[in-house]
């Protein structure tokens, strides 16, 4: 296994697979891993060899990612260990988030899969556990697994990504998600456009085309993903009644969104904010089919990276 390993390192020194970003997949690796995943949905079959349990460490709050990622262990036939915030840790006493990082890589899982806010140095410590790593959501630095999943549903339902035009609503300079669309996009080929209040969005960005407007954004779009406006990340909190009046996803402004659209949220949804929940019942929206996609796209990409690491070199 060390020789494959030693193909895929996409980190240099220790011939270890980190997954921490998108930056330098290419068309046809993604593609491959999509195939992958659609075929897992079609034949959900687990790894035929034995693999060490897989580590979960999610020092921020989840529910999709950590349920998806266990889930999808769970279907590959394998074993997972969690600890799942800082309550009944030793973080409790003091201890840090790299030592806590390093002595669950010293138990040798086959693999870790780690949520944490930006100040984890997770670009540097990945390189120093000699285990395969999987970022699951790292502060507002990306969320590679989620903009892939997005990407798979996109490509199940339009059947396409590279003329995509991919509307973002709302909270763009605080999400993750964006900072990985941005990088998949490049590989894929889709146009990226957003609208929201101008706090919320990049002061400059070239690659992201800007809307005055939800109405002109969503003319635009074949695909409106809302985003979670994330109090947690925000200095001033935000009135949410009249950013829903201007900028929510519902019955009226969705009038502007061509029929063979989609609608998509990564989640945790803030109903009557981002999106009304009567949209749950448009025939667009595919929110809870991006959950399901999610299970079968982290099954490819584990089941790749503990068997296949090269596919991802
Ligand atoms: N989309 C997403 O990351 O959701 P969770 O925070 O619930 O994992």
């Amino acid at each position: 296994m060390t020789g494959d390993f030693a193909l895929v390192s996409l980190v240099g020194m220790f011939n270890f697979p980190a997954f921490i970003d998108l930056k330098k997949l290419s068309e046809n690796q993604i593609f491959k891993l999509f195939e992958k995943a659609q075929s897992l949905e079609k034949d959900n079959s687990a790894l035929k060899e034995h693999f060490p349990p897989v580590a979960l460490l999610f020092f921020e709050p989840s529910t999709r990612t950590r349920m998806s990622f266990e889930m999808a262990c769970g279907r590959l036939g394998l074993s997972s260990i969690l600890l799942s915030g800082k309550s009944g840790t030793s973080l409790e006493k003091g201890e840090s988030l790299e030592d806590t990082v390093l002595n669950v890589a010293a138990m040798k899982p086959s693999l870790m899969i780690v949520r944490a806010q930006d100040d984890l140095p997770m670009d540097s410590i990945s390189q120093q556990v000699k285990t395969p790593w999987i970022n699951a959501g790292w502060g507002k630095k990306g969320h590679p697994t989620q903009a892939l999943l997005d990407a798979l549903t996109i490509y199940k339902f339009r059947g396409q990504l590279s003329k995509e035009r991919v509307l973002l609503v709302g909270d763009v300079r605080h999400s993750r998600v964006v900072a990985s669309h941005l990088e998949l996009a490049k590989a894929l080929n889709y146009q990226v456009g957003c609208c929201g209040p101008q706090e919320f969005l990049f002061e400059t960005e070239s690659r992201v085309q800007s809307f005055h407007s939800l109405e002109e954004g969503l003319r635009w779009a074949t695909v409106v993903m809302a985003l979670r406006v994330q109090n947690e990340r925000h200095d001033t909190q935000h009135d949410l009644f009249s950013y829903h009046t201007t900028w929510g996803l519902n019955a009226k402004t969705l009038a502007n969104l061509d029929q063979q659209s989609l609608i998509l949220h990564p989640g945790p949804v803030n109903h009557g904010v981002e999106i009304d929940s009567q949209v749950f019942h448009d025939p667009r929206c595919r929110i809870l089919e991006q959950v399901t996609q999610g299970v079968f796209l982290r099954q490819a990409l584990i089941s790749t990276l503990l068997k296949n690491p090269g596919d991802l070199a």
